[in-house]
């Protein structure tokens, strides 16, 4: 019997716990008054992060959109990209399927189940359960995606066609990824292929984040303020508000806006750009009235990948800030320190 089983006192996911209408949030998921969402401190419009129209990257304007992307990367961290080349249908196919999912019966989800972080494929809530202090307010489902052949067959078989829309919206965005990462190179003065070299063979993960409504949202977190750890994050989310960046000290909400992605910078580029490039601190909200579906796509180095910032853009004003180290080094030190705002970048400093 490899799934857990779960009698009414002990459920593994929150959605379940949920499912029973509780109208108060158990203590675990209730964070010390100094660390809750101050909802007066956030700025409504998300008019503050830019939104970046990709048509033109395939033409003469290349110049000038990856100097946009450029400017976002090192003011803001984060935009939004529209005319990204994924089709509606598949953008569509994918949220739909992950919401049909996290509606399986209990005993249907619960198959893919693991608190084990070194699965390519598993079930699980809040961040790490084995380490953490208090929960997030989030089921989610992690995959493996690159090469897709090498863990599509460990993906959930229930919707019968997970797999398959799935699959099309990991190729779809790998492709996005790539066109970013040139863009990105080329923003930082750098052969447009650099970046996706620095990778080394590079992988794909997928989070399937599922934000039940929440009786008491002022007491709790989705995910509290953290920074990814990879090299790039691309997040598609449903019609549901939730996701805030901090923004020259202020908390802005992201809204989604339809067919349009969010782009974020992760702490390997920050690294590679030797700072020009900033990984920012962001978090998520809940409410009482809606759930709410996002899935990030964290491209990232391949584990045996040496990250270490690129020659080029060190000079005598701007000397090396980091270490060079492996991204599977890296990647542990994040896991085991769990979600909070220091990042972990702070410990592969040059002193
Ligand atoms: C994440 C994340 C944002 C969201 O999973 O790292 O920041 O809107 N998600 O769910
Ligand atoms: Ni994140």
């Amino acid at each position: 019997m490899s799934s857990p089983m779960a009698t009414d006192s002990t459920k593994f996911l929150l959605s379940d716990l949920v499912s029973s209408h509780i109208k108060y949030v158990p203590s675990k998921y209730i964070r010390p008054e100094s660390d809750r969402p101050d909802q007066f401190n956030v700025e409504k419009s998300n008019a503050a992060i830019p939104v970046i129209d990709l048509q033109g990257l395939a033409g003469a304007n290349r110049p000038q959109v990856v100097e946009e992307i450029g400017l976002a990367c090192q003011n803001d961290g984060f935009f939004q990209v529209k005319n990204h080349g994924i089709p509606m249908d598949v953008i569509e196919g994918m949220l739909h399927v992950a919401k049909e999912f996290f509606h399986l019966p209990e005993s249907e989800r619960l198959k893919s189940y693991s608190d084990d972080p070194k699965k390519t494929t598993r079930l699980s809530t809040s961040f790490n359960v084995k380490t953490e202090k208090v929960s997030n307010w989030r089921d989610y489902l992690r995959l493996h995606c690159y090469p897709l052949e090498n863990f599509a067959d460990e993906w959930p078989s229930n919707p019968v066609y997970f797999r398959q829309v799935v699959g099309e919206y990991c190729k779809n965005v790998r492709e996005l990824a790539l066109k970013l990462l040139e863009a990105i190179s080329e923003s930082l003065g750098l052969e447009r292929d650099y970046m996706v070299k620095a990778l080394g063979k590079q992988a794909q993960h997928m989070a399937i984040n599922y934000y039940p409504p929440c009786p008491q949202p002022e007491l709790t977190y989705g995910l509290p303020g953290h920074k990814d750890p990879n090299a790039i994050t691309i997040l598609l989310q449903d019609g549901v508000s939730g996701l805030q960046v901090l923004r020259n000290g202020k908390w802005v909400a992201v809204d989604p806006v339809p067919a349009t992605l969010v782009i974020n910078i992760g702490d390997m580029i920050q690294v590679l750009s030797n700072d020009r490039f900033k990984s920012v601190l962001h978090r998520v909200v809940v409410n009482n009235t809606s759930e709410r579906i996002s899935v990030p796509t964290f491209y990232c180095p391949s584990p045996n990948a040496l990250i270490k910032q690129a020659e080029a853009v060190v000079d005598e004003e701007h000397p090396s800030i980091y270490r060079s180290f492996t991204y599977a080094e890296y990647y542990e030190k994040f896991w085991n320190q769990g979600l909070q705002s220091a990042s972990c970048l702070d410990m592969f400093k040059l002193t």
